[in-house]
């Protein structure tokens, strides 16, 4: 075997399966903004804030393109600390903290609550990002069903009928899930939390800027934050940048600082990435419409599909999937509106669970009443054509 006939094994693999994975152009953004062309569904920038000429303006003035250091050597700047106290604020917390992403979050953050002595439970899909930081925690890892508390309270009831004294237990949720675009029940999670005396982490990624007041998330709409120790968000969506954050505790931050890998060995963010995503959130604090302008055209284009008999699961969000069951069938449903000028990501396993690929649209505000219409009729024709129902 040469020494590379393992790698083309794996891939020949990977795509005889229909698994293998490229790298995608965004169509979206090398279009001019506001011209008729293709219409982008697999886009995260919910607010359509990436492009606002505020946002943009903040990128000037920017001294350095780098940081030059990680936080703790001498990479700490201004702009970290400012954007740190406003999202603290925003979310209702005591103190923020900013990773390089929020994969960085994710995992930075879990192996500093739970140990190899502890337990995590988390809801069966949680992103792949919060997966790994539970394996790098070597915790225990009870996984309950999508969105079942009765599952968690019976996983819980078990584990604490071998619980030693002083060990964690940490529960980790999202609020609205990435795949499915449905709300975790986040009060009755929080009750069992309490109950068997557990943690709690709930990753806001997707509801940052859609829900909560200006924005702030499930967790501040359901007013949940003194249940709520820590939650992880991003500002790479709808704070239309790039980079992570945790709010939490003035305590637990300190003990990030100073046991979070991925914190204290990862170069700060550059300003250049930092003001923008400052700039947005001033701007969705300042329109407090935005959230819910979005969640009013999701829901409109969510009953336009329903009723051209098509399923978009328990999604209550921007996230609305149009399942195929069959990942073929996304695949080519995909091709279809792709040809159409519609963008809209096939997912499958092992992404999903099996036998739930999906498309995935992501409506964003970049997306007219008009626009979400035609991709409405478009998507239902060309499902009708291939089989696809509800
Ligand atoms: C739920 C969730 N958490 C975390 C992340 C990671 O965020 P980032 O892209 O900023 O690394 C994602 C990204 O897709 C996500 O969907």
């Amino acid at each position: 075997m040469s020494s590379e006939q393992w790698i083309e094994d794996i891939l020949l693999t990977l795509r005889a399966d229909g698994l293998e994975r490229t790298l995608k152009p965004n169509i979206g953004l090398m279009q001019s903004p506001g011209s008729a062309g293709v219409l982008d569904f697999s886009s995260n920038d919910y607010l359509n804030l990436s492009r606002a000429p505020d946002v943009l303006a903040a990128m000037q003035g920017v001294l350095s393109a780098g940081s030059g250091a990680s936080r703790l050597v001498s990479g700490t700047l201004p702009c970290h600390t400012a954007l740190e106290h406003d999202l603290a604020l925003f979310k209702g917390y005591a103190a923020c903290l900013l990773f390089g992403a929020g994969y960085l979050a994710n995992i930075g953050v879990v192996p500093v609550l739970v140990n190899r002595d502890d337990a995590v439970f988390s809801d069966r899909l949680v992103h792949a990002s919060l997966i790994d930081g539970i394996t790098l925690s070597r915790s225990r890892h009870f996984r309950f069903q999508h969105n079942s508390p009765d599952h968690l309270e019976q996983l819980l009831q078990k584990a604490s009928a071998a619980r030693r004294p002083r060990m964690k237990f940490l529960c980790v949720v999202e609020s609205i899930y990435s795949m499915d675009g449905d709300a975790a029940p986040l009060a009755d999670i929080c009750e069992l939390v309490e109950r068997f005396d557990a943690s709690l982490l709930v990753d806001e990624a997707h509801a940052i800027g859609v829900f909560g007041r200006g924005g702030a998330g499930l967790v501040d709409e359901l007013a949940l934050q003194h249940r709520v120790p820590c939650c992880t968000g991003t500002l790479s969506k709808a704070l239309g940048s790039c980079g992570g954050f945790v709010v939490c505790s003035h305590l637990v931050k300190e003990l990030i600082v100073n046991r979070s890998r991925p914190f204290i060995y990862n170069t700060a963010l550059p300003p250049g990435v930092v003001q923008p995503a400052h700039a947005a959130l001033r701007k969705m604090q300042q329109d407090e419409s935005l959230g819910a302008e979005l969640r009013r055209r999701a829901q409109g284009f969510r009953e336009m599909l329903q009723l051209g008999g098509l399923n978009t699961m328990g999604s209550i969000s921007q996230i609305v999937p149009v399942m195929t069951k069959d990942s073929d069938a996304a695949v080519r449903l995909s091709a279809h509106l792709a040809a159409q000028g519609i963008v809209a990501q096939a997912i499958r396993p092992p992404t999903v669970p099996k036998g739930t690929a999906r498309l995935r649209f992501s409506v964003t505000l970049a997306h007219s009443l008009d626009d979400l219409h035609r991709a409405a009729a478009v998507v239902i024709a060309e499902a009708a054509k291939l089989g696809i129902g509800g």
